[in-house]
């Protein structure tokens, strides 16, 4: 046999022997997850949009209330934008929302209800990209496609010794490359879950444990000792900042509230009246009145809204309403009434701290 046969049939030894050992523990270990009892690719598409930007232990109970609520597509294709908000209020990222509820209506009403089957197809759906394509098609329809998400890219980085940071785009796909190569074609989902479940429960980004590892015998950095070098992680670029004057105005039976446009951040969502920093500081200081209103200076807030990327520095002055006060620009809406509107989760917390929300 030539070296590159030789080199050949021993890539091919380590991917079956991989692929198949990671298989047998996540079929001795794996948790019982709901998504994980279904076929239906339903289910594993809400589970997988869920599963982008939130925890899968608080995903849980997301998921289930969803799916109680919205049981199929065409039950999701059907209901109103608000609801769906309203539903996903507390999940955080609410485009995700969104973008499941319209490809629902891309699904019921173009694809006559069939969900596409390979990942190339999925993609073309709103809100799914690379990672979550390759996830609904490889555990719904067996498509062999890897799916490298945060946990697998740190995983094939300590396998392979990855010496470039995890968060350059080459890097990445060269990673996914790796996976693809490691795939198991007879159970690809099941492989691809796997590797997530081994990324959050054994290869965990502090002390990992090596100990309990199935695939440790094929990871050059545990051969190496050199487990605590990888991933290489770049420094994180400090989030920008960004800051937002909202006023908001009460009486003893309601708030009044505006729905947030379409282009901006929490896109559909409502909240408080917004407005620009000079107006906000002329109402601060009292150079500008508001007739029938008066400010309520101890319920005055300045508070902190952490996203991926932005940091949001949150202005909120109160005022009192009496009988008298309009504001065209404005929606009333009794306290009762309030959990029917999707409000971010900054200001439902606020309301429930100075009792205006029993939630
Ligand atoms: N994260 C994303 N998808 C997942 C899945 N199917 N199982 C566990 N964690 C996940």
């Amino acid at each position: 046999m030539k070296k590159e046969e030789r080199g050949h049939a021993e890539s091919e030894r380590v991917q079956s022997g991989l692929a198949s050992d990671l298989l047998n523990w996540y079929d001795e270990t794996k948790r019982n997850l709901p998504w994980r009892a279904s076929h239906d690719p339903y289910h594993i598409w809400v589970s997988e949009i869920m599963l982008q930007q939130t925890r899968v232990d608080q995903g849980i109970g997301f998921y289930l209330k969803f799916i109680e609520r919205f049981p199929d597509v065409k039950r999701l294709a059907a209901a109103s934008e608000q609801e769906v908000l309203a539903l996903w209020q507390g999940l955080g990222y609410y485009s995700r929302a969104l973008n499941l509820h319209q490809s629902a209506r891309i699904i019921a009403e173009s694809h006559n209800g069939c969900f596409p089957e390979k990942a190339a197809d999925w993609i073309q759906l709103p809100g799914v990209g690379v990672y979550t394509a390759s996830a609904i098609s490889s555990i719904a329809f067996g498509d062999p496609q890897a799916a490298v998400d945060g946990n697998v890219l740190r995983v094939i980085a300590r396998l392979t010794c990855e010496s470039a940071p995890i968060s350059d785009a080459k890097v990445r796909r060269s990673i996914t490359e790796r996976a693809q190569s490691l795939i198991s074609t007879t159970r690809p989902g099941d492989f691809n879950q796997a590797m997530m479940e081994l990324g959050a429960l054994v290869c965990t980004p502090k002390r990992p444990k090596c100990e309990v590892c199935p695939i440790s015998h094929y990871c050059r950095s545990k051969v190496l000792d050199q487990v605590h070098l990888y991933p290489i992680i770049q420094p994180k670029v400090p989030p920008r900042e960004e800051m937002m004057w909202y006023i908001l105005y009460f009486n003893k039976n309601g708030l009044y509230v505006q729905q947030r446009g379409s282009s901006s951040i929490w896109r559909k969502m409502w909240a408080f009246k917004s407005v620009s920093e000079e107006a906000y500081k002329a109402l601060l200081q009292a150079e500008m009145l508001v007739a029938h209103a008066t400010p309520s200076p101890e319920l005055e807030r300045r508070m902190e809204h952490r996203l991926t990327h932005r940091l949001l520095r949150i202005y909120l002055l109160p005022f009192q309403c009496g009988v008298g006060f309009t504001d065209d620009s404005l929606t009333f809406v009794t306290y009762k009434e309030l959990n029917n509107y999707p409000f971010p989760v900054v200001f439902t917390k606020y309301l429930k701290e100075i009792g205006l929300w029993e939630g």
